[in-house]
């Protein structure tokens, strides 16, 4: 089999590297692929963005499956165009997609199949929604309806703060259209944890439990980041916490899904809160999380192409997936500065490393890897227990190099 996976990231070289894996693969292309991608085992980067360019060469290479990373992709509808043109694809549907496109549309649909999920209201005038937030109880959990690459979510303390959000998202427009509509939300005080799920529209499975870490400093504190590290499963997803996730928001999510007609063959990723009041559902993401992804794959046993091509098939019903009986710790390596300034181009220099290197931000230049994002690789170990995973990643810092490197010394903490 020849598989096209599209995106650049971290997640998207774990996908790729447990792709070919699979011993009926033959080749992996990536587009665009990254630094890390280029050097894997079965791998081959090639410079394509645009869905008409991806679409010509799946076309001309015979592609068998193409796996998308990102979910602008999904969002724009790249699924739809692969399947008009026969061509077999891993993802929700362009309308389907719209659950993580649009805040508004998925907190209908959460409402609509009785998915446990925080009070909402919907706005698209901003004096109707400053009248709303004048009244709110603080804090206040302000989103922008559409894509704002994860900066459309503001949790304000005083009315002053929602005020501003809403300024900035609904006047301003600062993310060009996609807050012209916002969601004004209950604040839910609690912990978090990251499901990813893979669906075929019939059956849905959940994977392992995840944990990311989005502040930039330790002991969660400074902006948010992509993802500082990961660690599965999730310490504080008990069986209560995953039953109640099953009832409540899971098969809920399913029915949702069949009564829609939804084209939902792929991921779902399930950002839920876990507090004192039970487990709510923040938000579905239509795609894998990063950096989840590289921290759940290196526990799966079973073949995730096998999986991936039974959804396609709508066969999920008759595999059951397997998972290690370990721990994994995810350690992101970012360029000091990140989420902020940082620079670029800077040398990466790896040895005598023991721990599974998935790349990101890194590129290579004439044979010499070299930094090109803010998050730079990341560091991942599976062993028995928890603690012996995050031992064994964080001594393997010392076996990477890179100026200004940085990292957050207590990924797999837990603080409440
Ligand atoms: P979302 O894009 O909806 O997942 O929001 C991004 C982040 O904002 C989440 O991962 C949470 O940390 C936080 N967040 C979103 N909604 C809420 C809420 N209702 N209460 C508390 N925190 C929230
Ligand atoms: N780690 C969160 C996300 O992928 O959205």
């Amino acid at each position: 089999m020849k598989i096209l996976v599209i995106g650049n990231g971290g997640r998207e070289h774990a996908i790729a590297w447990k792709v070919s894996l699979s011993e009926n693969v033959e080749k992996v292309y990536c587009a665009p692929g990254n630094g890390g991608m280029a050097i894997e085992n079965k791998c081959e980067n090639v410079a394509l963005d645009t869905t008409p360019k991806l679409l010509e060469f799946a076309k001309k290479e015979n592609i068998d499956l193409t796996i998308v990373g990102p979910e602008v992709k999904l969002v724009e509808g790249i699924v739809d165009v692969f399947k008009e043109n026969g061509l077999k694809i891993f993802g929700p549907g362009k309308a389907a997609a719209q659950l993580e496109g649009s805040k508004s549309f998925s907190k209908d649909f959460m409402k609509k199949y009785g998915v446990k999920t925080a009070a909402y209201e919907v706005f698209q005038d901003v004096e109707l929604a400053k009248k709303y937030a004048k009244d709110a109880e603080y804090p206040l959990v302000v989103k922008a309806d559409g894509l704002a690459a994860g900066k459309g979510v503001v949790i304000c303390s005083s009315y002053s703060e929602a005020e501003s959000a809403l300024n900035e998202f609904m006047v301003d427009d600062v993310f060009k259209g996609s807050g012209k509509t916002v969601v004004l939300e209950e604040f839910l005080d609690g912990v978090e944890a990251s499901i990813l799920s893979i669906t075929d529209g019939n059956v849905i499975i959940p994977f392992i439990s995840a944990k990311d870490h989005k502040q930039i400093f330790d002991n969660d504190e400074g902006p948010n980041t992509g993802g500082m590290g990961a660690i599965a499963p999730n310490p504080y997803c008990t069986p209560e916490v995953l039953k109640e996730f099953d009832e409540k928001i899971l098969m809920p999510t399913l029915e949702g899904i069949k009564k829609e007609n939804m084209d939902y063959c792929g991921i779902i990723f399930f950002g839920i809160m876990i507090t004192k009041k039970g487990t709510y559902l923040l938000e579905y993401n239509v795609r894998m999380g990063d950096p989840e992804t590289q921290a759940v794959l290196p526990l799966l046993i079973s073949d995730f192409t096998e999986i991936i091509l039974s959804a396609i098939d709508g066969k999920l019903k008759d595999i059951k997936i397997q998972w290690k009986k370990e721990a994994a710790c995810c350690l992101v390596l970012a360029s000091g500065g990140y989420p902020l300034k940082y620079e670029t181009g800077r040398e990466i220099k790896i040895k005598n490393n023991k721990s599974k290197v998935f790349a990101a931000g890194a590129i290579e230049d004439k044979g010499v890897l070299k930094t090109s994002g803010g998050r730079v690789l990341a560091l991942v170990n599976t062993a028995k227990t928890l603690d012996e995973a995050i031992k064994a990643t964080y001594n393997d810092v010392k076996n990477v190099e890179f100026d200004n490197m940085y990292f957050r010394k207590d990924i797999g903490t837990l603080y409440k």
